[in-house]
């Protein structure tokens, strides 16, 4: 098959449309730019959907990823695996949680969690707490304790019946909350920034009171941290931001800069309701992916790409501003660190395809935010590059 976007997207009939795809075929990557099979470059403010924090291709990683796949790839969970011990320890160091389990996706981490919290709450006799809650507007993944989490009837729909015992209520309002906290109840799950609703921050007041509720009445609180955790966020996990700890957390996305892996910590005290047999994944956390992690958590911390996140976000919030600003469809910008959203008046999907067409790679939220998601190696010049093509991809899909 030749590789050009147009042969590629035209024998794709094999693959499942799970995706509404661009027809365009990516073949490379280099920092912050993909190079799709005609020879196109694109900017990549997308980053594989918030995965690529460290840019495509980083010459640390995919010589960390090659030595392994020449020494280990695979041996299974029935062996302690040393790259894993170094992971697990390195996150359980520079995190509020104790105790890590391996899977390969974000989905999966929030399955495990959902696990967790039952069998926590049955492992400390108190077997008639089954219930998580939820919030409104909320992604935790397409798997079905995870879609059932998901607060959004549209990627429910057709898929019923889902799992029982997940509930969910408006976020922002702590008196729903309380209604919602019956003695059924394990766990609170959230997302600190609702990245696919549209990049929608709560705020810390609210989130303090609901750490407060769970520790009065011995609930845990699951943060999802799949897509702001890695540093996206200007920390290196949105929650130290809202001056409270998680008793459970999940990661994925930027954890091994787009090889797959997700995580979900606890609490000692949580993880010990998991015993041999009680979880497991065959790939999870195998030497390949760990090594993977390894060599971009080493990079991460060695740059203090966290503080990159909070200056150059900070930054293009400030050219995001100037340049879009007073055009007329755009009602707000908003977001933490590198994970930023402009809203605008009316639908966000046609200003997405003009980006394209000018070079620039987004991706849509909520129907009608655009989503800039930059690795967090993004250079001045690059936020510069990515604004000005984003202002001329809105006036031609808007034009003022
Ligand atoms: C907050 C959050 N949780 C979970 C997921 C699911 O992750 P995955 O697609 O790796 O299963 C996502 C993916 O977008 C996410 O943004």
């Amino acid at each position: 098959m030749a590789w050009t976007n147009e042969a590629i997207v035209s024998q794709s009939a094999a693959v499942m449309s799970t995706y509404g795809r661009w027809p365009v075929a990516m073949v490379r990557g280099q920092g912050s730019w993909l190079w799709d099979a005609d020879g196109r470059a694109y900017l990549d403010f997308a980053a594989g959907i918030a995965v690529t924090i460290l840019g495509h291709s980083h010459p640390e990683v995919a010589e960390a990823i090659a030595e392994q796949a020449r020494t280990l790839i695979h041996c299974s969970n029935l062996f302690h695996i040393p790259q894993q011990v170094e992971l697990a320890r390195w996150l359980a160091d520079h995190s509020a949680l104790d105790q890590v389990f391996f899977c390969n996706s974000g989905a999966e981490a929030n399955e495990a969690a959902i696990k967790l919290a039952r069998r926590w709450a049955y492992a400390s006799g108190r077997e008639e707490r089954r219930e998580i809650v939820a919030l409104e507007h909320s992604f935790h993944g397409r798997t079905l304790g995870a879609l059932t989490a998901t607060g959004q009837k549209k990627y429910q729909e057709g898929f019923g019946p889902l799992v029982p015992g997940i509930r969910h209520v408006a976020a922002g309002d702590i008196r729903l909350l309380e209604e919602a906290l019956d003695g059924g109840v394990c766990a609170v799950m959230l997302e600190l920034v609702q990245g696919e609703a549209g990049v929608i921050p709560l705020s810390p007041a609210y989130v303090q009171q609901v750490r407060r509720v769970c520790d009065e009445r011995g609930i845990l609180l699951i943060v999802d941290e799949v897509q702001t955790g890695m540093g996206r966020t200007g920390t290196l996990f949105a929650y130290e931001q809202y001056g409270i700890e998680p008793d459970m957390m999940t990661l994925a996305k930027g954890l091994a800069n787009g090889v797959p892996v997700g995580a979900m910590l606890a609490k000692r005290k949580v993880a010990e309701a998991f015993g041999p047999g009680t979880h497991g994944s065959t790939f999870g956390g195998n030497p390949l992916a760990m090594r993977a992690a390894l060599a971009t958590v080493s990079v991460l911390e060695r740059e203090r790409l966290w503080e990159r996140a909070a200056e150059r976000g900070a930054y293009l919030r400030r050219r995001l501003e100037r340049a879009l600003g007073d055009h007329p469809r755009v009602r707000e910008i908003r977001g933490l660190g590198l994970m930023l959203g402009v809203v605008l008046d009316g639908p966000a999907a046609p200003v997405a395809e003009a980006c394209l067409h000018e070079g620039l790679l987004v991706t849509v939220a909520g129907g009608n935010t655009i989503r800039l998601l930059p690795p967090l190696i993004v250079s001045e010049e690059e936020v510069d590059t990515g604004v000005s093509r984003l202002a001329a991809a809105l006036g031609r899909a808007y034009p003022a």
